[in-house]
C-alpha cells in the first residue's frame, strides 16, 4: 500500500492562505495531496504555491492532461477529500451535484470519505439555503465541520472562520483512519456533549483549589465525535489546549458554572460524557480581597462545602429516555468493586474507570481504562492513545443508540 492519498480542494475565499498550512502538515505527515483548487481559490493563493507544496501538478479545470481523465481518476483515486476552505458557492454546488470545474467533478467521483471545512461571512453561514446545503451533504455522509466564532475579514466578527488548520488537520486524520477502517460518520445527526479539565474553586482574586486535570481525554472525546460528523458542545474548564475544530467551546472556571453550563447545553443532547474533573467541595466564602497572612497569628482554617454532583444530576433528570449519560473515575484500590458501586451511585450509563498508579493519567497522552456499563458489560480498553479510549466511548454510546 501507498502513501494515503487525499485530495486539497480549495475554493475561493480569504482563508484559501491557511490551506497551505494543512498542506503542510498532510505532506509531512506522509500523505500524497493533490490540491484541487477553483478557479477564484487561484486568484487568493497562485498555482505555483499549491504545486510546490503538494509536488503534484495542479489545475482547477478538466480540460487539462486529459489523457489522464482526471475529472475521474483524482476522485477514485482518493482515501480522503477535504476541502478547506468551502465557500457557500462550493457547498452548493457540492449539495447539487453540479460538476462544472475539476473540484465538483472529483466530489461526484470520489469514493471515499469527505470532509468540508467553511468559511465565510456569518450572514452567508446562516442564510436558509446555505443551512439545507449543510444539512444535505451531513445526511449524505460528509463531515461538515462548524466554522470557528472570531474574527472574520474586516473589522465583522461572527461564525464564520476558518478552525485552526492544525485542528483541521486532526479530523482528516481521524476520518482518513476510520475511513481505512470502512466506518463512516456514524454520529451524524447527534449533538453531544463533553465536559473536560479540571475546576478551579476560588478561595480569593488570587487563590484557588484546583486538580491537575488536562483536559486531554475529554479534547480527545470531542475531536472524535466531530470527526464521526456530531454537534459537538465541549465545556471546558481551565484548560490552555487549541479548541477542537467544529466544536462550540463554552469556558468556565468553577463546578457552578461547569454544572450550568452542562446542563443548559445537554437539554437537547443524546450523550452527556463528564470527563472534567470536578472538585467535589468549594470554600465556604470567597474573600473578596487577597487573604492576608497576620503576624503572629495562625492561618485560619478553610472550611468547605459541597459542590452539586453534575453527573449524578444528569442521570437524574434525563430530557428523553434515549440521552446516554457517561461518567469518569479515577480509582486506586479495588478497581471494578469501586466502579460498579460508583456506576450504580451515579445512576449513568456508562463509567470510565482509570486505575490511577504507576502510570500518569493526568497530562500524558495515553490511557487504559476498563468502561463499565450499567447493564453488566465491561470492556477493557489497553494502554494507548486517549483517542483510541474516546472511540471506544463512542461506539459503546452509539451501541445504546
Ligand atoms: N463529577 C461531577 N460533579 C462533581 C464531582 C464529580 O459531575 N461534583 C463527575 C466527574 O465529571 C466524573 C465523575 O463524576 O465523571 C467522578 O466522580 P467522583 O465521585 O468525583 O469520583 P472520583 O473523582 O473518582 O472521586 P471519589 O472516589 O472521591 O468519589
Amino acid at each position: 500500500m501507498g502513501r494515503p492519498k487525499v485530495v486539497l480542494g480549495v475554493s475561493g475565499g480569504i482563508a484559501a492562505y491557511k490551506a497551505c498550512e494543512l498542506l503542510r502538515r498532510l505532506t509531512e505527515s506522509g500523505h500524497d495531496v493533490r490540491v484541487v483548487p477553483t478557479a477564484s481559490a487561484l486568484r487568493f493563493v497562485g498555482e505555483p504555491t499549491w504545486s510546490a507544496l503538494s509536488g503534484n501538478p495542479v489545475s482547477p479545470q478538466v480540460w487539462d492532461e486529459v489523457h489522464e481523465v482526471p475529472h475521474v481518476r483524482i476522485g477514485q483515486a482518493a482515501d480522503l477529500v477535504v476541502v478547506a476552505p468551502a465557500t457557500a458557492d462550493t457547498l452548493a454546488r457540492a449539495a447539487h451535484g453540479l460538476a462544472d470545474d475539476l473540484l465538483t467533478n472529483t466530489l461526484l467521483t470520489a469514493r471515499c470519505p469527505v470532509v468540508f471545512a467553511p468559511a465565510m461571512h456569518t450572514e452567508m453561514w446562516e442564510n436558509p439555503a446555505t443551512r439545507e446545503n449543510v444539512a444535505t451533504l451531513r445526511r449524505r455522509g460528509a463531515v461538515v465541520i462548524e466554522p470557528a466564532v472570531g474574527r472574520l475579514t474586516g473589522v465583522d466578527t461572527g461564525q464564520g472562520r476558518l478552525p485552526d488548520p492544525a485542528e483541521i488537520f486532526e479530523v482528516c486524520r481521524r476520518v482518513l483512519a476510520r475511513g481505512a477502517e470502512g466506518v463512516a460518520a456514524d454520529l451524524a445527526g447527534r449533538h453531544v456533549v463533553v465536559s473536560a479539565g479540571g475546576t478551579r474553586e476560588p478561595l480569593d482574586p488570587v487563590r484557588f483549589l484546583g486538580n491537575r486535570s488536562s483536559g486531554k481525554q475529554g479534547y480527545a472525546l470531542a475531536r472524535s465525535a466531530v470527526a464521526r460528523g456530531a454537534r459537538v458542545t465541549l465545556v471546558a474548564a481551565n484548560t490552555d489546549l487549541a479548541d477542537p475544530a467544529g466544536a462550540d467551546v463554552v469556558r468556565v472556571g468553577t463546578a457552578v458554572q461547569l454544572r450550568e453550563a452542562v446542563l443548559k447545553a445537554a437539554s437537547d443532547a443524546d450523550a452527556v460524557v463528564m470527563a472534567a474533573a470536578v472538585a467535589d467541595f468549594r470554600p465556604a466564602t470567597y474573600a473578596s480581597g487577597k487573604i492576608k497572612k497576620r503576624e503572629g497569628q495562625e492561618p485560619a482554617p478553610v472550611e468547605l462545602v459541597r459542590n452539586p454532583d453534575v453527573l449524578a444530576e444528569l442521570a437524574a433528570g434525563r430530557p428523553h429516555a434515549g440521552q446516554v449519560v457517561v461518567g469518569f473515575a479515577a480509582e486506586t484500590d479495588d478497581v471494578l468493586a469501586n466502579g460498579r458501586a460508583k456506576l450504580a451511585r451515579k445512576g449513568c450509563d456508562l463509567l470510565v474507570v482509570n486505575e490511577v498508579g504507576e502510570r500518569r493519567t493526568f497530562g500524558s497522552e495515553e490511557n487504559e481504562a476498563v468502561v463499565l456499563a450499567a447493564d453488566g458489560t465491561e470492556t477493557p480498553v489497553p494502554y494507548g492513545p486517549k483517542e483510541a479510549l474516546a472511540d471506544v466511548v463512542w461506539d459503546l454510546v452509539a451501541r445504546r443508540w
